[in-house]
């Protein structure tokens, strides 16, 4: 039972997510992709209840670096979180 990871229902706050081990599906693949993109203003379109503010928050972490946040993710085994380090307008 104690290995069973509880949901972060109506959490959006990724930090409180990942300190209080919460289930996160990994999307940091594609947030490394995002952040790295040279396309800086996107439109996020998505219905209610879509993870939109999780995304934001997590892709805000990536870029002011909080690996301590990161561990056991994807983007964990990258040494460049953004690839792109101080170009944040987050
Ligand atoms: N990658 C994820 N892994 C686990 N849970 C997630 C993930 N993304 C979103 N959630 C969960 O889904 C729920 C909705 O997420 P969030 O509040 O970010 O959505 P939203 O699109 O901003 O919603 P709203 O339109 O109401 O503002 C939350 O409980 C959040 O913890
Ligand atoms: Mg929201």
């Amino acid at each position: 039972m104690s290995d069973i990871m509880k949901l972060p229902v109506g959490i959006d706050d990724f930090k409180i997510i990942r300190r209080e081990n919460l289930f996160y599906a990994d999307k940091t693949e594609l947030l490394h992709q995002l952040a790295g993109n040279d396309i800086t203003p996107f439109f996020l379109s998505r219905p209610r209840r879509f993870g939109k503010s999780l995304m934001l928050n997590a892709l805000k972490a990536i870029l002011r670096g909080q690996r301590e946040l990161f561990k056991g993710l994807w983007i964990d085994s990258r040494p460049d979180m953004t690839g792109r380090p101080g170009r944040s307008f987050i």
